[in-house]
């Protein structure tokens, strides 16, 4: 059966969504923002339903799928009622607040028996896909080094304090982990799956919660120990298409490479996401060039494909709760000092 669509929020993140859904032909049946104003083209577009408050769009008997674009504090209540409702879920990323909220949502949605998909949208790039293909080839994997460097403008480590910030703490519940860091956590998850334990520092600006930058070791039931880092500057010319976007996973087999540098995620427009993938029987380095697509439209097009038949996919809840609960571990451990031990919670 065809999904048809409920859209609760129509800010900054929306408008890839829409469209995704337009571009995939997806009936959007009915719109909910606390701000008319913010969904009145969308409402206009698609001729679909308005709501301020979300409730009645859940209570919608035609709605068979309900989209979370609203801030991050808003998701758990929102997936909760969407859940109870007999609703499929697809819900921005992060998934939740915190891990308890997420192990909430997680095992609510899987007793539910419906559809929940998470949208980390990177996965979606054709590099990342290909890479995946790859993967294989690269034998037993020793060593794995990951990056989320993005400019926000501000020189935070000579900042006295974060008040003028206190927005994106509010928005989307921390700063750089959750804003940045948060896609190539799942990104290392996609590729090395969930490690048993880490160590964390989290740097904050002084005297308050906005974490500038954040660094960790994942560490694998196999030996692996994967480098992660994530950090906010304002070098205007880094990173691989040199304009400060700065973001990239390598992965190092026994039998070779892989390499991808993602781009800038707002303007997929301007170069496709590079792979680089070095096999080390031929000695031959291979660049993959993909065209330059924004990922949200692949990723829109396989949500709903997966809806209309029926089949779960990633990234679902349990991707969303991973990362959720990887943050936190996070944070434990940068508080203590010392590494921890990831508790998975039976999911
Ligand atoms: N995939 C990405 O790269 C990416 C990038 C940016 C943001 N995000 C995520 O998207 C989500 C939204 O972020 P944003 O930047 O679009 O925020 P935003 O503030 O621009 O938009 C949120 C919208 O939700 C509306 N809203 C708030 N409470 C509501 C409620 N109770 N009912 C209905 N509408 C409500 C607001 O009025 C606003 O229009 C966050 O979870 C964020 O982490 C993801």
């Amino acid at each position: 059966m065809k999904p048809k669509y409920g859209i609760i929020g129509c800010g900054n993140i929306s408008r890839f969504h829409f469209n995704g859904l337009r571009k995939t032909g997806a009936e959007i049946v009915h719109i909910s923002d606390i701000n008319e104003q913010a969904a009145t083209p969308y409402v206009k577009e698609f001729n679909s339903r308005f709501s301020k408050d979300y409730r009645q769009l859940i209570a919608d008997p035609e709605v068979t799928v309900v989209s979370v674009l609203t801030s991050s504090k808003y998701h758990y209540d929102i997936c909760m009622e969407a859940i109870k409702a007999g609703k499929d879920v697809i819900c921005e990323k992060t998934m939740a607040n915190n891990a308890k909220e997420a192990e909430e949502i997680a095992k609510a949605s899987l007793a539910s028996g419906k559809l929940f998909f998470v949208s980390y949208m990177k996965r979606f790039f054709p590099a990342v896909r290909k890479a995946k293909e790859l993967l294989p080839r690269l034998g037993k994997i020793f060593s794995a080094q990951v990056r989320a460097y993005q400019n926000w403008g501000t020189d935070f480590y000579n900042l006295g304090n974060a008040d003028a910030f206190e927005y994106v703490l509010n928005s989307y519940g921390g700063a750089v982990i959750k804003c940045a860091g948060s896609h190539m956590i799942d990104m290392t998850m996609n590729f090395l799956g969930r490690p048993k334990s880490l160590y964390a520092n989290v740097d904050y600006v002084p005297g308050s919660k906005f974490d500038r930058k954040a660094t960790a070791l994942f560490e694998y039931d196999s030996g692996l120990v994967a480098s992660f880092e994530t950090a906010t500057h304002k070098l205007s010319r880094i990173g691989y298409e040199r304009n400060s976007w700065d973001e990239f996973i390598q992965i190092n087999g026994v039998n070779g490479r892989i390499e991808i540098y993602t781009v800038l995620w707002d303007h997929p427009e301007n170069n496709g996401a590079l792979l680089v993938y070095y096999d080390n029987e031929s000695e031959t380095s291979t660049e993959y060039r993909f065209e330059a697509i924004n990922p949200f439209d692949i990723e829109m097009a396989y949500f709903n494909e997966c809806l209309e038949h029926r089949e779960n996919g990633n990234p679902n809840v349990i991707d969303g709760f991973n990362v959720d609960m990887i943050i936190e571990s996070m944070v434990e451990s940068s508080n203590k000092k010392a590494p921890v031990e990831i508790d998975w919670k039976g999911i």
